[in-house]
Order: C-alpha cells, then structure tokens, then sequence
C-alpha cells in the first residue's frame, strides 16, 4: 500500500474514534442532564434529540462543531506525521459532511440549528464554575476521581482544580483528567511540614485548597467555586443551583453519619441557624460540601484564606471572608429543603502488594498494576 494512502486511513480511523468520544461524551451530557432536571428528551437511532420537554433540552444536537473538527484532524496529523495537504482535505471533507447531517437534523424535528458560533456562545453563556478539590495518593485516589469525574462531564462550563497534596503529581491522576475532556489543571500543593508532624488530627487538604484559591485570584475573573472533595457524592443539579450564587450560598449536606445532615436551618422563610453534629463554638460550623461562593466575592476579600487548624477549616475560611454575616447567606436547594451534596466516605485500604514479575512480568497484569496507585 502506498504510504501516503496508508496515513490517510489511518487519520480517518483515528477521527472517527475522536468524533465517537465526543459524541458519547456530549450525548450523556445532556440528555441525562434533562432527565434528573424533570425534562423529558428521548434519541432517535441515530443518536439524534427529539426533544420534547424545556428549552435547555434544544442544545444537544450539534455536538461537533467546525473547531473540534479541525483540532481533531490536526491531532492526527501531528501523531502520524500526515501531509497539511491531505489534512486540509480531510477537514473540507469532514466538514461539509457534519453540514448535510445538521441540516437533515434539522429538518426532523423542531430544533433550531447551532452553528459552531451559536455552540460556542452557548457555553459561554454560562459562567464557568470552579471545582476544588483536593486529593493524594492512595489506592483509592483513581477510582475515586473517576467517578467525580463522570459527574463534572455532565456540567456545563465546569474548570476542575485538582490538587494533590504531593511532591510530584500522580500520572496516572494526569492520564485520567486528559481523557474526561474536561478544562482542568492539576496541581500540586503539600501540606507544610510542620503541620505532617503534629500528633492528632492533621489540616489536610488545606494546602490544597489555598493553591486552589490561589489559582483563581490570579486566572478568574467571573462565576462560582466550590469546594468538592473527591470521595463525596454530587447530584447534578447542585451544579446549576450553586451558578446562583452571588456572594455566599449554603445548602444541605447529607452525611452519612448518626446525625444525618448539616443544614442551615430555615424557618418562615429566613435563615435562623445552623444544623450540624458538631457546632463547637463555631460561627459558621457547615461542611466543607455544603456552600459555594462568587469568584468576585473572593477576589474583594485578598485575605481570605483557610486556616490550618483541623476541623475549624470551613470556619475559618468563612470568617476570613468578613465583611460577611451568617444573614447575608443565600439560601439555595429550594430554602434548603433538598440534599445535592452526601458526604460520604470510601474505606481506607491498604496499598496492594508488588506484582511478582518472576511469574507474571510476561503478562496483562504488569500494564494493569500500572494503573493503580
Ligand atoms: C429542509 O427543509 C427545507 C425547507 O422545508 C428544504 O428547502 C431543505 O431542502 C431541507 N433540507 C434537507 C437536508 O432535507
Ligand atoms: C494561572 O494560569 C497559568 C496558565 O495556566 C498558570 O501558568 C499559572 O501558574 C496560574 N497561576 C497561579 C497562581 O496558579
Ligand atoms: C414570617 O415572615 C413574614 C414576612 O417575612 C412576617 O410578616 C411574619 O410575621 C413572620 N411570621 C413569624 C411567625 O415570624
Ligand atoms: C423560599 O422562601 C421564600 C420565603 O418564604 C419564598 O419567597 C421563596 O419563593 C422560596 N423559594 C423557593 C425556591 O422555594
Ligand atoms: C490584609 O492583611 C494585611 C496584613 O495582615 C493587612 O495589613 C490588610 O489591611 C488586610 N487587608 C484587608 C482588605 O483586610
């Protein structure tokens, strides 16, 4: 076979992989989005929205736009050395074949066409959300992340920070943000000495959560932050309740504790006190999933940071935001009458033994050990 012919198969092979990622990415995106929202959607054969329900369900149909197109065969093109002739060949192709499908699209049922312009102002319609989480090495770590991950693929305009508290960063946390598709930066930030030899109860992931802080005061400009640890468990309409946020807003955290819950408490429609298995003198004794707060917010207040002083870290972080008062907070989750956050918790487990390479070196399990952490 011709060399030339050869790379060509290759680049149309590798493209439709790409397209097939997106197209499963985006299409569980939204449709599962409208489904937990209440709004009703269902998906001809081949992949296509019928939308029947709220407006929101109208984005979904032109996943690919003009830009991932040319980003995708631009990939291929640096990974397998293909001539730009051919690339731009490739591109026309694809391009004016995505055309024909969104104009049949179109003419099947009720949606109005996005062009990759329309796309792209759509999601920059929304303010981005920052996620914050924190995390380290530990058996746990992959799996863990994975599943938070899957969760963050479902919102829109999301920018996860994650930040280990490590010397180096875990490639194998690297690989895996690479593959969610998500915007993300993975950071590092260990805990200060001092702090690691203190007996009792460490601050962690206060390190973490300051160079999340960090990041944000230097690179954001709008929207909300959240601190989401990885072990915990999120409903996707959290995401969309805490885009209201315009200082500091606070909701209900399931906790899968005797007490059950850390909620403010409401009464006749107004704040009226906190609910929390562990008050403590605390002024604001909340968990760490249970509020959200403006990125301009933040940028007002250049002090705001969190304490290293374990279990007043939500407290601390809280009060170092003044002017701010327990009234002022906005109360989300319908007057904080639904749980979209659970505080749970996985198992400790011990790390797993070496690998015997003696007996299995020649083997699958050598590239499956290298996954875990
Ligand atoms: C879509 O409908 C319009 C008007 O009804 C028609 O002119 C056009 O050819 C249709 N396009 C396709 C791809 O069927
Ligand atoms: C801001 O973002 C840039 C680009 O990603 C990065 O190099 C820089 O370290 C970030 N700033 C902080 C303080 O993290
Ligand atoms: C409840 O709130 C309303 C207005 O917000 C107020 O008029 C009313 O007196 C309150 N009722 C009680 C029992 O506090
Ligand atoms: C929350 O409570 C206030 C005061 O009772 C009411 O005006 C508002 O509609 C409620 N909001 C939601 C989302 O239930
Ligand atoms: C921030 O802290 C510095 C040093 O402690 C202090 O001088 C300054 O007034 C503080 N700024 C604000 C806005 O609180």
């Amino acid at each position: 076979m011709k060399r030339s012919l050869k790379m060509g198969m290759i680049a149309v092979v590798g493209i439709c992989l790409i397209f097939y990622q997106y197209h499963l990415s985006t299409g569980i995106r939204f449709d599962q989005v409208s489904i937990f929202n209440g709004g009703a959607a269902a998906a001809d054969d081949n992949g296509n929205l019928l939308p029947i329900g709220d407006e929101d369900a109208y984005v979904r149909v032109h996943k690919i736009t003009e830009e991932m197109i040319r980003k995708a065969v631009f990939r291929v093109q640096k990974a397998n050395g293909l001539s730009p002739d051919v690339s731009a060949m490739l591109t026309q192709e694809l391009l004016s074949y995505a055309n024909k499908n969104f104009d049949s699209a179109e003419n099947n049922s009720r949606v109005s066409r996005l062009t990759p312009t329309t796309m792209a102002t759509r999601e920059e319609t929304v303010d981005p959300l920052y996620i914050i989480t924190p995390t380290y090495r530990r058996p746990e770590q992959i799996p863990e992340l994975t599943r938070m991950s899957h969760t963050l693929m479902l919102v829109k305009n999301v920018h996860w920070l994650v930040i280990e508290d490590a010397i180096v960063a875990t490639k194998q946390v690297t690989r895996l943000l690479e593959r969610t598709g998500l915007k993300f930066e993975h950071l590092i930030a260990p805990m200060p000495e001092k702090y690691k030899l203190k007996k009792g109860a460490k601050p962690r992931g206060v390190s973490n959560r300051n160079r999340g802080l960090q990041w944000i005061r230097a690179n954001a400009t709008n929207g909300v932050f959240y601190f989401a640890d990885d072990d915990n468990t999120y409903d996707i309409a959290l995401f969309e309740e805490i885009r209201k946020t315009r200082k500091v807003s606070m909701f209900p955290v399931g906790l899968c504790t005797k007490f059950g819950l850390s909620s403010p408490i409401i009464k006749n429609g107004t704040f009226a006190g906190f609910y929390d298995g562990w008050i403590a003198g605390r002024k604001f004794p909340v968990d760490m999933a249970g509020f959200a707060v403006s990125v301009n917010f933040l940028r007002q207040r250049p002090n705001a940071s969190m304490p290293y002083r374990a279990g007043f870290e939500e407290d601390g972080f809280l009060k170092s935001l003044a002017p701010f008062e327990p009234r002022e907070i906005e109360l989300l989750a319908d007057n904080c009458t639904r749980i979209l956050a659970w505080h749970t918790q996985t198992k400790k487990n011990e790390p797993s033994a070496p690998l015997d390479m003696k007996l299995y070196g020649s083997t699958n399990l050598v590239k499956l050990k290298q996954q875990i952490v």
